[in-house]
């Protein structure tokens, strides 16, 4: 036999030498499994035996941290705890613990800025297909450098197409599960097509989402609407967004209305604006959809005046932020 059968000493010194490139950015891991934080990038495993690792049985939520506070952390703790109830996995702690690792992990990566994905898998236990062979939940939260929001690297604006790649069935849509695959066939789909962003379409050929973000437009009386509901991933940024218009639209500014309906094909092909919203790419301006020239994207009223109330709200909304300590 020429592969090396590695003892526990051999296998950890071994893996003290490979630190990877693109760990670089990965700050630190908690694992329920361990009960404890970890700063190197070396030790930021998972269990091969975690369902989340074998079947995908598991689910999720990203948030941010933007100078020292977690943005909007309690409408990504409410979705993830909908979205582990929809698959009956049990939350592996209460929402006072569960914030409590969190800060503990974002101040052990020892950066203001940074990205926060919260992980509730099924739990190691076996490798069929049975939730019941787990032993029980598990908790990974992984803290990273927080990426630049998409207008940062992309002043021009965004171009947008709509996707070979369907939507997910309206349940799956719904639940932020550890199956991303439609996702990440969208996203390779995006860069193959040198786009930044395909939207899929749903059953019904009605505009739903982007691999990782929420697709919005302004009609030509100024109406901004978001896809219903039914078919998508509720977006954090999405529905603060509407907030954040609907106060605007009371005072007269921003958009004349906002509501959520069927979008098709040709309103977003007909729209004054068409706009991008998510945890990291906040609100981006389409420059491009289709064959469709935005010809003023970065001028249009909507996207300046949400994308500049989004922005104060991440810094300084003291309801929505959670000071990290
Ligand atoms: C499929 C999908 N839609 C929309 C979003 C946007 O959600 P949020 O604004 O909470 O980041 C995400 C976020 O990752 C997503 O994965």
């Amino acid at each position: 036999m020429t592969t090396p059968l590695l003892d526990i000493q051999t296998w950890t010194s071994e893996q003290a030498t490979r630190r990877q490139a693109w760990q670089a950015s990965y700050l630190a891991m908690y694992a329920s499994v361990w009960g404890g934080i970890v700063t190197d990038p070396a030790l930021m495993l998972v269990p091969i035996d975690d369902h989340m690792v074998h079947r995908g049985d598991g689910v999720f939520d990203t948030c941010k941290c933007v100078g020292g506070a977690l943005y909007n952390l309690g409408a990504h703790l409410d979705r993830l705890e909908q979205s582990a109830a929809a698959v009956h996995i049990a939350m592996p702690c209460d929402r006072e613990t569960l914030i409590g690792l969190i800060r503990d992990t974002v101040r052990a990566g020892g950066k203001a800025e940074a990205s926060v994905r919260v992980l509730v898998s099924r739990g190691p236990g076996g490798f069929g297909c049975s939730p019941y062979d787990s032993a029980g939940p598990a908790l990974y939260i992984m803290v990273t450098d927080l990426p630049p929001s998409f207008m940062d690297t992309h002043p021009e604006g965004a171009t947008a197409a709509i996707s070979a790649i369907p939507a997910k069935p309206p349940f799956f849509a719904g639940v932020k599960n550890c199956n991303y695959l439609p996702n990440v066939l969208m996203k390779k789909e995006s860069k193959d097509r040198g786009i930044d962003f395909v939207i899929s379409l749903d059953a019904n050929g009605f505009l739903a989402e982007g691999p990782t973000e929420n697709i919005g437009i302004v009609e030509a009386d100024g109406t901004l609407a978001f896809p219903k509901l039914d078919n998508i991933l509720p977006g954090t940024t999405m529905l603060r967004v509407v907030e954040l218009a609907r106060e605007l639209a009371a005072r007269g500014e921003g958009p004349a209305n906002v509501l959520f309906r069927n979008v098709t094909v040709a309103d977003a092909e007909a729209a004054a604006e068409m706009l991008i919203v998510g945890t990291t790419p906040n609100v981006t301006a389409v420059r491009r959809f289709n064959s469709r020239d935005f010809d003023h994207a970065l001028e249009a009223p909507v996207y300046l005046c949400l994308s500049q109330a989004l922005e104060s709200d991440i810094l300084a909304n003291d309801a929505l932020r959670t000071a990290v300590g």
